[in-house]
């Protein structure tokens, strides 16, 4: 006779949408439920017939505690399984700013629906690790310091329904760059390619947001950057204090951290340099003043002001000065990176590994972007850290530039 203290399995039926076998989501969806001890059934599956049309899944699944089924879910979830009997989202009330339920709902980088009252809304600003809060009628993501006493927050499991984005087919066109081994001819791909999305991007009036580390100035790479901007490629630059500092110091002193652009050789007490540089624009008061007076007058960040394409420099506890136009509070930082992420079509992440990750914390995962960085760790650690979408191109940043400038050419105004 069976023991009546024997666990009765959890059992949940959950349903999936979406290129479920070329995204390889079916085969994550199997060894999720494995890996957390459960058993499934497939109730139901209709394979998309030609590459457009989606899947149909639908999966009874058994977890041997209410606990690993709940585990489970969260992360089935995130593959975009939602329970069929899902009904509406559970909302609970936060009752200190800042202070979220213990059993709150944290978000995805993918588009994301909740049910309420019966009705599926879209998730709005959707970011990873975000609570979802309904407001007027309405969904949205909102970080964990911005939660405030009041707000109705989704908790729980129930009325969600997440979306992963399919592998897009031209993007094998990037396989190269996951092994790490990138010769000439593989580069001059890789920046065609991106020349591509850049256009495409811009013909579909979003924006091209760059990010970018001083070794941008120290390979040789500021004119390119500086040229993409002025003929109008760009819209958006996201940084740190060394960007604006090594830029400047070579627009006024021709040299990056001491070292003579134009022969590679260190200048004597060329150390000064780089602090020269932010005396310079701590005289004009800003950098805009300095290209106002006439004291900077090439670079990259000479041509933003130009442009007039906004731009944050964000600090951090390496940084030299720093720049008056620093952003040194980190949550004002980070806002401001937020905000002007905002719409980007295109992100262009250009030797950081701080600011590449930080940005992809902040996108949905439809938005591309295209990390570019002498180490192929970084843009595995890139989409390690949940942005799938990034993709990598391992090469001399310097180099990339100026092919893709040249690809490019003028036109970004057209
Ligand atoms: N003087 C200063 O104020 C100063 C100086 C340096 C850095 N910082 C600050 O420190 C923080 C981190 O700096 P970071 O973003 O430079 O560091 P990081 O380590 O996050 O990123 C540097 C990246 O550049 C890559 N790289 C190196 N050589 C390359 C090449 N030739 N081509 C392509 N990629 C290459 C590295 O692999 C690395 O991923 C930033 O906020 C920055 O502003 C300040």
């Amino acid at each position: 006779m069976e023991s009546s203290t024997r666990a009765v399995p959890i059992q949940e039926v959950v349903e999936a949408v979406g290129h479920l076998i070329d995204s390889q989501v079916m085969e994550r969806i199997f060894d999720t439920v494995v890996e957390f001890g459960g058993r499934f059934e497939v109730e139901r599956f209709e394979i998309g017939k030609t590459n457009s049309e989606p899947s149909y899944l639908r999966l009874k699944v058994e977890a041997p505690t209410t606990e690993q089924m709940k585990q489970m879910l969260a992360q089935l979830l995130g593959l975009g399984c939602t329970p069929v009997d899902s009904g509406d989202v559970e909302l609970r009330t936060v009752e200190r700013d800042k202070c979220a339920p213990e059993d709150f709902y944290s978000t995805t980088n993918h588009r994301t629906l909740v049910r309420l009252n019966g009705e599926w809304l879209e998730v709005k600003n959707q970011r990873m690790d975000a609570m979802i809060v309904i407001a007027n009628g309405e969904a949205y993501c909102r970080r964990l310091r911005d939660l405030r006493a009041g707000d109705q927050v989704v908790v729980g499991m129930r009325g969600i329904r997440v979306i992963p984005e399919p592998k897009e087919r031209d993007r094998l066109a990037f396989a190269f760059m996951s092994n790490g081994i990138s010769s000439e001819r593989q580069v001059e791909t890789a920046v065609r390619q991106t020349a591509a999305l850049v256009r495409q991007a811009r013909e579909a009036g979003q924006k091209v947001v760059v990010v970018a580390g001083p070794v941008v100035v120290h390979t040789g790479g500021a004119p390119s950057l500086a040229r993409l901007i002025r003929e109008g490629w760009v819209q958006v630059l996201l940084a740190g204090n060394a960007l604006g500092v090594h830029d400047i110091e070579a627009a006024l002193l021709g040299t990056s951290l001491g070292v003579r652009q134009a022969d590679g050789r260190q200048e004597e007490h060329g150390h000064r340099n780089h602090m020269r540089a932010i005396n310079a624009i701590y005289h004009a008061g800003s950098i805009a003043k300095a290209v106002e007076s006439g004291t900077l007058k090439s670079g990259v960040m000479y041509e933003c002001v130009k442009a007039g394409i906004p731009f944050v420099l964000a600090g951090s506890l390496r940084d030299d000065g720093p720049l008056p136009d620093t952003i040194t509070d980190m949550n004002e930082a980070q806002d401001a990176y937020a905000e002007q992420l905002r719409g980007a079509g295109l992100v262009l992440c250009l030797g950081s590994m701080l600011h590449s990750i930080a940005v992809g914390n902040m996108l949905p995962s439809w938005v591309k972007i295209v990390c570019v960085d002498i180490n192929p760790a970084v843009a595995t650690k890139v989409s390690d850290r949940g942005t799938g979408q990034a993709v990598g191109v391992v090469t001399d940043v310097g180099l990339f530039l100026d092919l893709l400038a040249r690809t490019l050419g003028n036109g970004g105004r057209a």
